[in-house]
């Protein structure tokens, strides 16, 4: 038994006890996963604000393009800069600092006198998104308790879906002001709650073990799970004895034994984008107008509702990440994303969509994203807190960020061309054959990190055992 085992398995008294114990590390969670709602907020805003910045400032469609992209070519930067510097100052102040420039790229994109000082506040802004993406994750990952370490790192991914819904929302209230200015700038509220907030968090425990600072350690780990003198203890030597085993930096990262874990994370990362989440997002409104949905309105509702089905599907996963594990959800997941991809390029076969056939275009568009939202959608950025150990957990989880927000700008700036050349039946069935690799792969290679210590899972990579194997040993 591991010593955060003890209170989650007792009667019904115990329990009782737990979740008013465990109550900081939910608020902890929380204020972390406004990292999560900044960048769906700010990923989703510029769908809307983007209509009134192309009038003010005259813009040419390849403007138009960079505008729009800026913030992905900022999350990249991010994504680099994120893992290292949290590994070397912590995860904190990492935190603390996105949240300025969150709170600075929204000053700046909303009072920007013309389109190039607009980009540069939404690099800025992308920054902030890529290095939250990554870190929000990790902090949570890092102080919850391993029980429910699922739900907790997921709410990110929750919070992340509310802001694409409130984005959109948003820019439907502000739309008939043209007021794109408050669009940009209503972020800043979120940013300084998460930045304040932050102040009053403790460090990562595990993180301040790794820099031998022990005595910090116990109070951030008191503080956030209320244990016992000697849960904390033996917590708190488990950590160390497997760190007296990591090297760290590159060295170890690709090392034969982390591999595993190293591949695991870029490749989802991978999976993540080229099966088409985001052009589904973004582009809904024009789906659903191929589809037959010819008035703006009904697009922007139909739009919002694919954000409605992204955020209650989240909320399923959030509830049974721990119940069910990480696997299942993920198998289950792609099978649908597979299914409605099929279903949706079959749809778009025919050259006029209407009537019951535009339905079943929009139903299928549904599927896909109830079924990323229960599997790839949380369980990426899950996994990815899990698998590395702490000494390149920074390192590791920077690759597969970097991956992902890569391999989403690639797939940003092809999805039209790939209209062009595929047409739109050959464009979704492609993401569907990415769907049958992601599926094949998790299904071979992806391990069930469910119930297990973080320390647990790193030392199953040095004992050098298959990924699969991990739900099969403690
Ligand atoms: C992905 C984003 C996507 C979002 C949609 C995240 O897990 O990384 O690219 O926009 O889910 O909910």
């Amino acid at each position: 038994m591991t010593p955060i085992d003890t209170p989650h398995s007792g009667a019904e008294g115990k329990e009782t006890k737990l979740a008013k114990k465990d109550r900081f590390v939910y608020v902890a969670a929380f204020f972390a996963a406004l990292g999560g709602l900044l960048f769906g907020y700010d990923t989703g805003v510029i769908s809307g604000a983007i209509l009134f910045v192309k009038q003010q400032f005259a813009l040419t469609p390849g403007m138009e393009g960079v505008v729009v992209s800026a913030v992905l070519a900022g999350a990249v930067i991010g994504a680099i800069a994120g893992g290292p510097l949290s590994d070397r100052y912590g995860r904190r102040p990492v935190i603390i600092a996105a949240a300025i420039l969150f709170a600075l790229g929204a000053a700046g994109t909303a009072l920007a006198p013309g389109v190039y000082l607009l980009i540069a506040g939404r690099v800025v802004v992308g920054v902030a998104i890529g290095v939250a993406s990554l870190i929000a994750p990790m902090y949570i990952a890092e102080i919850a308790p391993h029980k429910i370490r699922g739900s907790l790192v997921a709410l990110n991914q929750l919070a992340l879906t509310v802001g694409i819904v409130i984005s959109y929302l948003v820019d439907y209230a502000l739309a008939g002001a043209h007021a794109w200015r408050w669009m940009f700038a209503l972020a800043a509220i979120p940013a300084l709650i998460l930045g304040i907030g932050m102040l009053f968090l403790p460090e990562s425990p595990r993180w301040l073990v790794s820099h031998a600072l022990i005595e910090r350690a116990r109070t951030a780990l008191k503080r956030v799970r209320g244990e016992s003198k000697e849960q904390t203890e033996r917590e708190i030597s488990e950590i160390q004895t497997s760190l007296g085993q990591q090297t760290g930096g590159w060295a170890e990262l690709l090392s034969a034994k982390v591999r595993p874990g190293l591949l695991i994370g870029m490749l989802l990362a991978l999976f993540q984008q080229i099966t088409g989440i985001n052009t589904v997002i973004y582009y809904a409104p024009t789906i659903f107008q191929f589809a037959g949905f010819k008035s703006a309105s009904a697009a922007i509702l139909a739009t919002i509702g694919v954000g409605v089905v992204n955020v209650v599907f989240t909320v399923v996963a959030v509830r049974l990440l721990d119940k069910t594990g990480r696997r299942p959800l993920l198998l289950v997941g792609l099978v649908g994303m597979v299914l409605s991809l099929t279903v949706l390029g079959w749809a778009f076969l025919s050259q006029s969509i209407s009537g019951s056939l535009g339905l079943v275009a929009a139903a299928s568009l549904a599927v896909y994203i109830a079924s990323f939202a229960i599997g790839l959608g949380p369980v990426f950025w899950l996994l990815i807190s899990e698998v590395y150990p702490l000494k390149v957990r920074g390192l590791g989880m920077g690759l597969a960020t970097l991956v992902n927000w890569g391999s989403n700008l690639v797939v940003a700036l092809t999805f039209l061309d790939l209209i062009q050349s595929l047409g739109r039946a050959g464009t979704f069935w492609l993401y569907a054959v990415m769907g049958v690799a992601a599926w094949l792969f998790s299904y071979l290679y992806v391990p069930e990190t469910k119930g297990k210590t973080l320390e647990e899972i790193e030392e199953h990579w040095r004992a050098g055992r298959h990924p699969r194997e991990l739900n099969r040993t403690t």
